[in-house]
């Protein structure tokens, strides 16, 4: 027998064969795509880290839901930013605030045919930019703020919103979620905890992209990047109090943790690919030092293959349509 003997290189040799033998595929069905509202605006206004992103109108907002639907994206993840804030964020609770009426725009554009997902957090809607209320001290204060979430999250669910995402890192903010959509009768409604969110430099950009009003961190309440274990920790209690959905975020940094997260969740597990994740890759392309789709492509590949079966990632729209290209 001549050397060698195994020759793995055959089935790499045509791209109809890569192809075939693909162990990996994203489906546009499985791309969540974040979407910003600002209110007052009178045309969409760019988010100059994040170049492709725009803080959305209403009407601008309603294309691009229509759009992902036409390309097949699987939902939307709305968030929303305020002409007016307050210490304890009350227009993100309000029926008139901006992401509920967005809420309600987006289901009346596109009804069941996306899912339709919004952010159940604070701090695009506090003068300090915390996800929660402070206390005396100025700490966030974790029971104060999720009687707020309690009331954010039936407000959303009135305005029509199919999925919760409550991303503020509270202790027990699922279990008061679940209990207070159950008590105003939405049994329905689904809740995507953000079980395992790590304080990472990588937000930078959706800072702007929300015109946050944050000075200090958010490290007494989002997790500590040399933690592993405790991820389970959290994904555990987060379906104890009744999670239908749980994610890892930011991803790229975190593929062990997504690992970790998909070989015990008995439910779906969703990966965020963040803003600076996003940033980097657009700002090495806009530079020529890496091939823009090929960059794209391959990291939402790697987040796939640690084992996200859902991915929020700014490129939903444009990923779906790609992927609907069966010759690349
Ligand atoms: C909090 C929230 C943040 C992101 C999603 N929800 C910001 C933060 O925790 O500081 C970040 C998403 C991204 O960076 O793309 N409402």
């Amino acid at each position: 027998m001549s050397f060698p003997q195994h020759r793995p290189r055959r089935l790499r040799s045509t791209p109809a064969m890569r192809r075939m033998v693909a162990e990996y595929r994203v489906h546009p069905a499985e791309l969540i795509l974040p979407a910003f509202i600002r209110e007052g605006l009178t045309e969409p206004s760019p988010i100059s880290s994040m170049p492709g992103v725009v803080q959305h109108t209403t009407d601008s907002l309603k294309r691009a839901a229509a759009q992902a639907v036409e390309r097949g994206v699987g939902g939307i993840m709305l968030f929303g930013i305020p002409e007016h804030r307050d210490a304890t964020g009350s227009a993100g609770i309000d029926p008139d605030g901006v992401l509920n009426r967005a809420i309600a725009d987006v289901r009346s554009e596109v009804g069941d045919s996306l899912v339709v997902m919004s952010d159940v957090c604070l701090d695009e809607f506090t003068d300090h930019g915390h996800c929660g209320v402070l206390d005396a001290d100025g700490a966030v204060d974790n029971d104060a703020t999720l009687a707020l979430y309690a009331q954010m999250a039936v407000e959303q669910a009135n305005a029509g919103a199919h999925v919760l995402g409550p991303s503020g890192m509270m202790d027990g903010q699922v279990a008061v979620i679940r209990q207070a959509l159950d008590e105003a009768g939405h049994r329905d409604t689904m809740v995507l905890a953000y079980a395992a969110k790590y304080a990472s430099a990588f937000y930078g950009p959706f800072r702007e992209a929300v015109d946050s009003q944050l000075t200090g961190d958010r490290r007494t309440y989002q997790m500590d990047a040399a933690n592993r274990r405790e991820a389970l920790l959290e994904v555990e209690l987060d379906l104890e109090e009744g999670a239908d959905l749980v994610m890892v975020k930011p991803a790229m940094s975190y593929l062990d943790i997504l690992a970790d997260v998909a070989a015990i969740s008995p439910v779906p597990v969703a990966a965020y690919q963040i803003s600076g994740e996003y940033a980097m890759i657009e700002a090495a392309a806009a530079n020529g030092w890496i091939d823009r789709r090929r960059a794209i492509e391959e990291s939402v590949l790697g987040i796939k293959r640690a084992g996200a079966q859902l991915i929020l990632t700014y490129w939903a729209s444009e990923l779906a349509l790609w992927l609907d290209d069966h010759h690349s």
